[in-house]
């Protein structure tokens, strides 16, 4: 079994093989040891759809499927099957706040509950804006109680809708980012194309993108001729390593200049 605890909440993935009644001993057995926990949720189904959300089932504790958790100097509140959340994130946002520089225009496209665009408001005071687009309508909610409660709200913009008709409105509008994070669901499409769109001359993106180790070639192939089709020429500053997904496979962050 693997668990992650999300503030309150410790969000278990067992083995097919468990029990019930083993399950049912082993969230007793991570209340007792953990003071902070107060709920332990089984996840009875992977991230899945658009929204990139799971499926949760009780196990011990209080019922609750809300979570408060605390990060980078940040606190945030969601429920955990409605809003995509990964606590292992934290210090890809801890990396990301730490590049972000003064007086910048922030993009953040899949912002989920926020966490981003709160984490860089909140810490790195000096840049100018930061607007954080996101699908999912609870997402959103939870989002600007995230903004509010951090102090936020006059730094970070929330638009909730699909990148794909934000931001060519945004375009329309004369809005250019300086850099834009692309905190991209693992689905295949790239939306670089989107993020292109309201890139300016010299702007840094920071693309997430999943791949095997043997294909992160490939991953980086694919950037690169996305963004020939739009006609933009790019440099790949870096490729690291942001997170792992499954045995040789990861999560990882292409750090790209748009030249043009
Ligand atoms: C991998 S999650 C990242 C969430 C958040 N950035 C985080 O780290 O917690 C991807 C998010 O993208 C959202 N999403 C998926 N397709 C989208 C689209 N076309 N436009 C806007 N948001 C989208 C999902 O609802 C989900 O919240």
């Amino acid at each position: 079994m693997s668990y992650d605890i999300i503030g309150n909440i410790a969000l278990v993935k067992f083995n097919e093989k468990t029990g019930e009644r083993n399950k049912k001993k082993i969230a007793k057995e991570l209340l007792e040891k953990h003071p902070n926990i107060k709920t332990v949720l089984e996840k009875t189904e992977r991230v899945k759809g658009r929204l990139r959300t799971i499926k949760t089932k009780h196990l011990a504790g209080e019922r609750t499927k809300e979570a408060e958790y605390k990060e980078n100097g940040c606190a945030f509140r969601f429920n955990i099957e409605k809003c995509y959340f990964s606590p292992r994130l934290a210090e890809e946002r801890k990396r990301l706040m730490q590049m972000c520089r003064k007086g910048e225009r922030i993009l953040v496209m899949f912002g989920g509950v926020a966490p981003y665009a709160v984490v860089i408001a909140k810490n790195k005071t000096e840049i100018k804006k930061v607007v954080s687009v996101e699908l999912g309508k609870e997402c959103n909610r939870y989002a600007r109680w995230n903004a509010e409660k951090n102090k936020v709200s006059s730094k970070v913009r929330l638009i909730q809708g699909d990148v794909k008709k934000v931001l060519p409105k945004l375009k329309a509008k004369g809005e250019k980012f300086d850099r834009i994070i692309m905190a991209r669901p693992n689905l295949k499409e790239t939306f670089l194309k989107w993020a292109l769109m309201v890139a300016r001359k010299g702007a840094i993106i920071h693309y997430h993108g999943f791949s095997h180790e043997d294909d992160m070639e490939k991953m980086v192939e694919e950037i690169r001729k996305e963004c020939g089709k739009e006609k933009r020429k790019i440099k790949v500053l870096r490729v690291s390593k942001a997170g792992d997904i499954a045995p040789g496979k990861y999560r990882y962050r292409a750090d790209i200049r748009v030249m043009n």
